[in-house]
This record gives structure tokens, sequence and C-alpha cells, in this order.
């Protein structure tokens, strides 16, 4: 027997009378610790079972607080497609090709690539085993696999699109050199932080290299959770693939000096703010990814790092500069020709999505990057008809909200990260 689909770092239960709001579930483990790592308070407020921020699946939406690539264009899930395409290629057709998606969210991702998978080949689409998953579905928690999906069966590939910047983070500050943790408390009522010894070792472990380059007062992230995580994985697949899309840094640029504030962010109707504290529940929380964390997790579970390039280049190499011209030459109105151009100009944008990373993690396969198919998909698409802009009520339309019409975040990525 393998190990259970189930990608989830310990978390503290505790007995409620009766299903309370997710503030009063924090309080109630304050009460009973006296105070809280950060990660247990990230743990609670965005993952609750049935209160947490995640458990309502409208949060990642246009009426929500924010919007991820899939939500900008279907191609961001059609040019995922041709990736695919490509790894079931070198693992020799494998029939069926098990794909799981981890942080599945809404499921437009993975209603974009297994709509596409037909077009693009269908011996393909019908070895196509795709399976969605995510934390905050009753699905996760009861641990049952999607429709088809045998649980004892080998997984070919695991995707992620901004998955692992919502995984609980300890938070650290350097204070005379020294590096302390801060947990979460209540005083008078209200939360606060505090600042005391580290509860972990790797906490001091993995800033040691910086230290002497940080200044007093530094204060970060770090994520623990992945090493268990890529154990995880690592039991579910004998051959095949990781691909993790996020954003986030090497560890060096991620604690650099000027960094001096960390990366922890909270999103709130498509606003960005600074404290986790507030809107206990009602804002998200996440913070950017140490790839380096990432390597060092994949490589201790069996697995390569066979590529890691920007969402830009990832779309690139897949054929996105031909994405409009083949939307045209299919058809595509006049009047739908801006929105698409400039829904897949943000997939792209270097000061927006286009700046994150694509992590490819290999165990057992034919090594490869990330093949530069844009040639042979360009092709492909001359035949084929793309999807283009769709009204799905989970896609959002940045056109409009640029011209007026809509609420999305403002400001480019080095206003909002003082970079
Ligand atoms: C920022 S959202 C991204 C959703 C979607 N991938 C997208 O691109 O729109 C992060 C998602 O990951 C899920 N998640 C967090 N930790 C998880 C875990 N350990 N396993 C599975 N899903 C998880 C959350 O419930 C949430 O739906």
């Amino acid at each position: 027997m393998r190990a259970p689909l189930c990608f989830q770092e310990e978390h503290t239960a505790i007995m409620m009378s009766e299903q309370g709001s997710v503030e009063d579930h924090i309080r109630a483990l304050i009460a009973q610790q006296g105070r809280i790592s950060f990660a247990q308070f990230m743990a609670s407020v965005l993952y609750e079972p049935g209160v947490g921020y995640y458990a309502d699946p409208a949060r990642v939406s246009e009426s929500g607080d924010f919007f991820t690539s899939p939500a900008a264009h279907p191609a961001f899930g059609v040019l995922l497609t041709v990736q695919l395409h490509q790894m079931w290629l070198a693992l020799e057709r494998p029939e069926p090709f098990r794909v799981t998606e981890l942080g599945a969210g809404s499921g437009l991702l993975a209603d974009d690539i297994v709509g596409f998978s037909d077009s693009l080949d269908p011996v393909f689409a019908s070895a196509f085993a795709y399976q969605r998953l995510d934390r905050a579905s009753q699905e996760f928690s009861a641990g049952i696999p999607g429709p088809g999906i045998d649980q004892d069966q080998p997984i070919h590939c695991f995707l992620s699109n901004e998955l692992l910047d919502a995984f609980p983070v300890h938070l650290f500050q350097i204070e005379n050199g020294t590096v302390r943790e801060k947990f979460v408390t209540l005083r008078d009522d209200h939360f606060e932080f505090q600042l005391d010894e580290i509860s972990d070792p790797e906490i001091a472990a993995r800033i040691e290299p910086y230290l002497s380059e940080l200044p007093d007062g530094y204060e970060s992230e770090i994520c623990l959770g992945l090493t268990s995580w890529a154990q995880q994985l690592s039991a579910n697949v004998t051959s095949g693939y990781i691909i993790s899309v996020d954003y986030g840094y090497t560890r060096h640029a991620l604690y650099a000096p000027q960094r001096s504030l960390g990366t922890l962010q909270c999103h709130y109707r498509h606003t960005i703010s600074a404290d986790p504290l507030a809107r206990i529940g009602e804002q998200d929380i996440s913070a950017h990814v140490d790839f380096t964390a990432i390597d060092e997790a994949m490589a201790a579970s069996g697995f390569e790092a066979i590529a890691n390039v920007s969402q830009a280049e990832l779309l690139e190499r897949s054929g996105i500069d031909k994405y409009l011209e083949r939307l045209i030459a299919n058809g595509l109105t006049q009047q739908d020709v801006q929105p698409n151009q400039y829904a897949l100009r943000a997939l792209t944008e270097p000061e927006g999505l286009g700046r994150f990373r694509a992590a490819i993690h290999a165990k057992n396969t034919p090594a490869h990057g990330i093949p530069d198919v844009a040639r042979r998909t360009a092709a492909l698409f001359d035949k084929e008809v793309l999807p283009a802009l769709d009204d799905d009520p989970r896609r959002v339309n940045l056109f409009a909200g640029a011209h007026g019409s809509g609420d999305q975040t403002t400001g480019t990525w080095g206003e909002l990260f003082g970079e």
C-alpha cells in the first residue's frame, strides 16, 4: 500500500463544542498553549475545516480577493497541456497517464487542461487520467480520489500553480545577531506577536549562511513543510515529474538584506496588506517560495531538478507567441482581439505573472529541461480550435479591469514589493 494522497502538515486539532469562527479556533488554541507558531496560525486561518479562508471556493476570483494565471486566459492551461504531452511522450506513452493537480482550487486549470487534451492528441486524451486535489475540499479530507482514479497506482506527474506560496510558514526576526521566532499570542484580548527562542533548529540552520549580512530587526519567513511534502510526492511516483509554478526566489535572493520585512503578504479584495493578524479568515496569507528549499526537499526524496525557468519562458517555449495570431486565423471577432491580447500579455508580463518561476523535478525519467515546442505547437494551433477568453465566471477580464470597469490589484510587482 502506498502513501495516501493527503498532503498536509500536522494540524493541531482542538475540540470545539460547535463550529465556531476561525478566530474562535485560534483563540482556543492560544488559550490551550499560551502562544502558537505563525505556521499554526496560518494553517488554521487558511485551512480550518469548514471555516478557514479556503473553505470558500470563491476566494480566488474576480469578485474575491485575488486572481491567478488560469483565470487570466485559458492559454495557461493549454500551454501546460503541451508540456504534459511532452512528458507523456518522454515516458513512452503510458496508459493511463496519471496527472494529479495539487491545490486545484476552483478547478479552472483542470478544466482547461482536460478540455484541450483532446484537441491536442486524441490518443493522449484517451490515456489521460487527471485528478484534482485541494486541501479545502471535502474529498481531500476524506481521502477520496477523483472519478476513475485508482489511488494505488503511481502518479506520472504532480502539477501545481500557486500551491507552495500557500503553505504555512514560521516567522523569524534577527535580534542582536540571533535568529528569534515570532509567535502569535493574545494580550488584553488582542492578537499580537511575541518574540522568543526558535521552536525548531532548522530555522536558524537555514539563515545561518546569511546571518552576517542581515541587519538587526530583519524579518522573514521559513516554510518547514516542504520535506514531508516531497516525501509524500515521492511515495506516489515511480517514474515521473513534478511541475511547480509559483512566485519566489532562490534562497540567497529571498534572504537578501534589502528584503528586510520579508515577503509575507495578505490579499483582500484585490488589495495587498502586510498585517496577517487583521481580518482573520477573511484575507489570504501567502509568502514567496524558497526554490532552493524545494530543490533540497526534492533531492532528499530522490528527485532531480531538471528545469527552473520563468513562467514567461515556459509559456514561450510552449507556443504563446503564436497564440493570438492563431486565434485570429481561427475566426476571433474584432472586438475580442484586445481582451485576448491583453490577457495573453499578462501571462508573460516580466513585472507580473511572467516573473513567476516554473520548477520541474523528475525521478527515474529520461531527463530533459523544458522542451522548446513553440514551432510545432504553432503548426498544430493552425489546425485546431484554440480556446479564447470565455465567459466562465471563474475567469477575470483583465482588459476591462485595466480600462475602468473592473477592480484589479494595481501596481507593478516592483511597486508592491519595493524592488
Ligand atoms: C492560492 S490558491 C491557488 C488555487 C489554484 N491552483 C489557482 O491557481 O487558482 C492555493 C490552493 O492550494 C490549496 N492547498 C493548500 N495547501 C494544500 C495542500 N497541502 N494540498 C492540497 N491543496 C492545498 C488551497 O486550499 C488553495 O485552494
